[in-house]
């Protein structure tokens, strides 16, 4: 139902999304997980067509979102970061004024507003002035809005911000309950709303995709992966180096150096793999000393934080 082939976003010449490329099947709701300024709102943006790329291609429904803008929108309903709700208008007066814009047909509109406002839980807000309702009524007014005309595509920002706990639940269940109905793409920094809500999450950070799959299966994926810290007699870049080469291992990290030893934190696939065995026969046959080896095991947080988390200067450059 969405394509996306290559996405490439800059802004002044900076990327913010870079060669991004997926897909959602009609009725799967997809999770869109990132730290701050990740380009989960660039690509959403470029996605409802709101925002063009700076090269790369989109369809939603076969229909191309810069070619065919109408025909693309048409089947969208899109909830942004900040939504734009006209702040004298009446939440009713509002979402009719958006229904007209989508082009229900007057004969549709009374039903059609009852139903919004029902899924939303606004039925009773109808006489309400926007400005002076709270930030959780104001982003179920925006949800609502994104819902007029039934499109079968929602993508929708962060729907859960600004929500009490409560609320919160009532838009998981809502989103849940839209399986199969509707395709979704939704975003959020929050671990467990992907877990709870979504068919399928990737994983997005400094405007790249750095995983995709199932709750489950990064879940598995990425529990196998574990943490080894190792106290080594060498001169530190050629032992991380040495490490780094041994198969499994991802990546290698200098905790601490002094002239002749070094702590490493190496960063393996997978712990079933018996890479410990290797890590300090790497070390141990090139004539160094081994002191010490600590392994430990990643959670989902822990993975999520790594996936997400700033390179250090010049590491972007590299991929
Ligand atoms: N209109 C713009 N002009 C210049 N830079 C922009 C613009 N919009 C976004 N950016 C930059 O693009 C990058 C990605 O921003 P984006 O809003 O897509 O991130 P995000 O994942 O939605 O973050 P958040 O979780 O904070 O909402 C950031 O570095 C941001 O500063
Ligand atoms: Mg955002």
């Amino acid at each position: 139902m969405i394509q996306v082939e290559n996405l490439t976003k800059k802004f002044n010449g900076t990327p913010a999304v870079s060669d991004v490329s997926f897909s959602v099947e009609e009725g799967e709701v997809l999770g869109f997980l990132g730290p701050n300024g990740a380009g989960k709102t660039t690509t959403m943006r470029a996605i409802t067509g709101f925002l063009p790329a700076t090269s790369g291609r989109v369809t939603v429904g076969g229909f191309d979102v810069f070619a065919s803008p109408i025909e693309a929108r048409r089947r969208i309903g899109y909830l942004p970061e900040h939504p734009p709700l006209y702040a004298e208008m009446t939440v009713a007066g509002y979402l009719r004024f958006v229904a007209r814009i989508k082009g229900v047909p007057s004969s549709d509109l009374g039903f059609e507003l009852d139903r919004v406002m029902e899924t939303a839980r606004i039925d009773h807000m109808g006489g309400r002035i926007i400005s002076r309702l709270s930030r959780g009524y104001r982003q179920r007014v925006g949800l609502a809005q994104a819902l007029v005309g039934d499109p079968p595509v929602l993508i929708l920002d962060e729907p859960t911000v600004g929500l009490d706990p409560k609320q919160i639940h009532e838009v998981r269940e809502l989103i849940r309950s839209w399986k199969g109905r509707h395709t979704v793409v939704l975003s959020t920094h929050i671990l467990p709303e992907v877990e709870q809500t979504c068919h399928r999450v990737a994983i997005i950070a400094r405007g790249r995709i750095v995983a995709v799959g199932t709750p489950a299966h990064l879940v598995e994926r990425l529990e196998r992966a574990a943490r080894i810290v190792m106290d080594v007699a060498a001169p530190a870049g050629e032992a991380a180096a040495a490490l780094g080469g041994v198969p499994g291992v991802a990546d290698v990290r200098v905790l601490d150096a002094s002239d002749e030893r070094a702590r490493l934190e190496v960063e393996a696939a997978g712990v079933g793999a018996d890479v410990e065995p290797e890590l300090a026969r790497a070390i141990v046959e090139r004539g160094w000393g081994l002191f010490g080896m600590q392994s430990s095991t990643m959670s989902l947080e822990d993975i999520f934080l790594e996936l997400t988390t700033d390179e250090p200067p010049g590491g972007e450059a590299a991929s």
